[in-house]
């Protein structure tokens, strides 16, 4: 036993010298501009805006508008990653759309991201871990990366949870809201990155939190659209005992993995969710609330969006500093959990994007979609001229 251990170690060790270094490069975030208040939620439903706010910590949410999707959003905060790290996204390897309400339940999400960034090398795929998915998302990029199999990944976490919510259910629809983040991960010269990535599920949570109409299940009917059964369905009680037993256990294991003490964590981004859940689980981990990052006042639940918008404000306020330890950790539907501790390698104030950088960017999302013409115009004339010659 002991010598499988020191074996284990050794083994460990030397995949630690090889591992190459996993760098956030960039990051962006993207939120409609209509705001939603709880004063206007409470002419909408039977609620009001202290019950919200004691309750949850949230004042407002953002909708999305008529033009804009999950698609939309998650390019927005695409375009803005990648013009922070200044990075062309034809050299994308893979984009990560992580989210609860894919433009379509298929093509992926990310597909469409991959078509309007005019990442032509990049494979693409949507990722369903609930409200955890940017989580996900980040632990397969990095761990992709560190194997060498991709060198520059984007992951996103983008929503517009306003168009499965029921508004007339004010259980729910007071704590949700629209917006998306990106990341753009890759290996750079700058010491730490991301030191490691814990993932967890529990399926037999899995009706807790749910949409039960849509899929294979129960497909769309005019009966399951009566029953309400394309709106998200929450036991709210129980994911919040949930949410603050998992949110202090799955940041105390990601700390041991590296070995980091709590107090030596400069920063915890957790999910979004209710402020009462966040103070909950600060309490049981010991860790005093001004080391935790909050902007749910302002956005309420964005889901998979929450952590990577969360990040991006907290960089924007100056909270994360070089060498500075973080831990992004959520939670949500599955049930799922995540967590990451990275140790902030970039310099920061970030040096700024050189205009030339700026405008090659500019062009190249001017190109994309004459691009994507092109494309279809060349399938189609393909399908022309196979249906002329048959054999
Ligand atoms: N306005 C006014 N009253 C409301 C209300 C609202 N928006 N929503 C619920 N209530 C009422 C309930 O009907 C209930 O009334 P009753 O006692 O007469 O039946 C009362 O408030 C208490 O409801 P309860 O569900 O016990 O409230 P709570 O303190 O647990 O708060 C949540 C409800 C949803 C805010 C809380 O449980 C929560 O945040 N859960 C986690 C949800 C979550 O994070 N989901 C996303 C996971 S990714």
């Amino acid at each position: 036993m002991g010598f499988e251990r020191l074996a284990a170690e050794v083994w460990n060790s030397a995949l630690g010298a090889t591992r190459r270094s996993v760098q956030i490069l960039g990051w962006g975030k993207a939120l409609p501009e209509r705001v939603l208040t709880n004063d206007d939620l409470s002419r909408m439903v039977d609620t009001s805006d202290g019950w919200i706010r004691e309750r949850t910590g949230i004042l407002e949410r953002r909708i999305a508008g008529e033009g804009e999707t999950t698609a939309s959003l998650a390019i927005e905060a695409a375009r803005r990653a990648l013009e922070r790290a200044g990075f062309d996204p034809v050299d994308l390897d893979l984009i990560i759309v992580a989210t609860m309400t894919p433009e379509h339940l298929f093509p992926a999400t990310a597909c469409l991201v991959q078509d309007a960034l005019g990442a032509l090398r990049a494979a693409a795929f949507d990722l369903s871990a609930g409200c955890t998915g940017f989580i996900y998302g980040l632990a397969l990029a990095t761990q992709g990366i560190q194997a060498g199999a991709y060198d520059h990944a984007l992951v996103i976490g983008a929503e517009t949870l306003s168009r499965i919510v029921d508004w007339q259910d004010r259980r729910t629809c007071v704590l949700f809201g629209d917006g998306a983040g990106a990341a753009l991960l890759g290996t750079s010269s700058a010491s730490g990155g991301v030191l490691t990535t814990l993932l967890g599920a529990d399926g037999s949570g899995a009706e807790l939190l749910i949409l039960p109409a849509g899929g294979s299940r129960h497909p769309a009917t005019p009966e399951t659209t009566a029953n309400g059964m394309h709106y998200l369905q929450m036991d709210g009680r129980k994911v919040f005992r949930f949410a603050t037993r998992i949110i202090p256990q799955a940041t105390r294991e990601a700390l041991d993995r590296v070995g980091l003490p709590l107090e030596h964590l400069e920063l915890l981004i957790p999910h979004q969710a209710n402020q009462r859940i966040i103070e909950a689980s600060a309490q049981r981990l010991g860790l005093p609330l001004d080391r935790i990052f909050t902007n749910l006042e302002r956005y309420g639940n964005t889901s998979t969006a929450s952590i990577p918008i969360a990040l991006c404000e907290a960089l924007e306020a100056g909270r994360v500093q070089a060498g500075d330890h973080l831990v992004l950790v959520g939670f949500g539907a599955g049930l799922t959990w995540g967590a990451a501790v990275i140790e902030w390698g970039q310099p920061w104030p970030a040096p700024p994007v050189a205009r030339r950088t700026r405008l090659l960017l500019w062009l190249r999302y001017r190109w994309a979609p004459v691009r994507s013409l092109i494309r279809r115009l060349q399938r189609a004339l393909g399908a022309l001229l196979q249906r002329m010659s048959p054999l």
